[in-house]
């Protein structure tokens, strides 16, 4: 046996992936005899070097091609009684994967961002720790006047220097910052968390409003109400959705408009469409002089209108839901029942006009 044949019969023999590394290092290793003997090939005469050279080259590449096919061998054979152990049973069942849902909440505030986007309305923010100027003094609203009561405020401390900040109680300081900052004409719906002091089944200490607002030249009544209206019988997905806007009373707002929609009975249910009974949705009004001027803006030359609604209201109108507590008690039956799938497109039916 040549010394090549026993160093292959070895590699043929080698028992396992790390015997056969064993080899490789001992032979072609740095250090290993073939490798060595590549370099006597330096010391030979030309003549040695023309009978040897290609002998050496021929058993060096035998060496490499016996081990990478040995490694190959013994790699498919650690596959196969893999696989000949491991067995897939298909028959078991899968692991439930949890999935989530959108709250009513934020699906109700998708449908409005959908629905006044049509109407060229921008959606806008504001913090909900506000300073007392935004929430009510810009707002027509002055220390002592009743209006701060008729708000059951929250308030929180201040930066120590100045007057306590408040939780904003409604979404109306947004009208305030957006007047501040950009330029007429604007057109901004601003929906987010609002809070008062109150609690029962159709108040909690936290809900949600959606503040709208326009400011253009010449705009009246009659802008604000057929918003309004678009902006129901699109939400409502009906078109006998019925409007019915009383006078009222906010000291932002001149003159001001408690608005209400007609419902009707289908199965004991009060649905909203109809008019054989009316409940309120929302408040509204022409941006009063005051607060305009407050933002630095002439109000001869820039009127507006604004309204404020419940979210969570609209969101149990729509949807049929009659305790507003549960909307915030994170019961998981009740928004597996209640909560939209997440991949499913927005549910309304028809954009504005459609
Ligand atoms: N901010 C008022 C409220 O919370 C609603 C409102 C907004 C009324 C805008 C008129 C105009 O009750």
């Amino acid at each position: 046996m040549t010394d090549t044949d026993q160093i292959l019969s070895r590699i043929a023999d080698a028992a396992d992936l790390d015997a056969v590394e064993a080899l490789r290092v001992e032979f072609l290793g740095k250090q290993g005899s073939v490798t060595q003997l590549l370099k006597t090939l330096g010391k030979m005469t030309p003549d040695e070097r023309k009978t040897e050279g290609p002998k050496i080259h021929a058993a060096r590449q035998a060496v490499q091609d016996a081990i990478a096919a040995k490694k190959d061998a013994l790699e498919q054979a650690q596959l196969e009684a893999r696989l000949a152990t491991e067995k897939q049973d298909l028959s078991l069942p899968i692991d439930e994967i949890p999935q989530g849902s959108i709250h009513p909440v934020s699906q109700v505030m998708d449908e409005l961002a959908e629905i006044f986007a049509d109407l060229g309305f921008a959606v806008a923010e504001g913090p909900e720790i506000e300073d007392d100027w935004h929430n009510f003094g810009a707002l027509n609203i002055p220390e002592a006047h009743p209006a701060r009561a008729m708000q059951d405020t929250f308030y929180v401390d201040g930066d120590g220097e100045g007057a306590p900040m408040v939780l904003r109680t409604h979404t109306s300081p947004v009208q305030i910052r957006t007047m501040m900052k950009d330029k007429p004409p604007l057109r901004i719906i601003a929906p987010g968390r609002v809070y008062r002091s109150d609690s029962d089944a159709t108040h909690t200490p936290m809900f949600h409003q959606v503040e709208g607002l326009v400011i253009d030249k010449n705009i009246h009544l009659g802008h604000l109400k057929w918003t309004l209206e678009t902006f129901l019988k699109a939400f409502f997905e009906r078109d006998d959705v019925v409007l019915r806007m009383r006078p009222s009373y906010f000291p932002f707002t001149e003159p001001s408009a408690e608005v209400d929609v007609g419902w009707s009975e289908v199965k004991g249910r009060r649905v909203v469409g109809g008019q054989e009974g009316w409940m309120e949705v929302l408040g509204s009004g022409m941006v009063h002089p005051k607060v305009i001027a407050n933002c630095g803006l002439d109000p001869d030359e820039w009127q507006g209108f604004a309204f404020g609604c419940g979210i969570d209201r609209l969101a149990m109108l729509k949807y049929g839901m009659d305790d507003l507590r549960a909307f915030f008690d994170g019961d998981l039956r009740w928004l597996r029942h209640y909560g939209f799938r997440a991949l499913d497109v927005p549910t309304l039916s028809a954009g504005v006009g459609a």
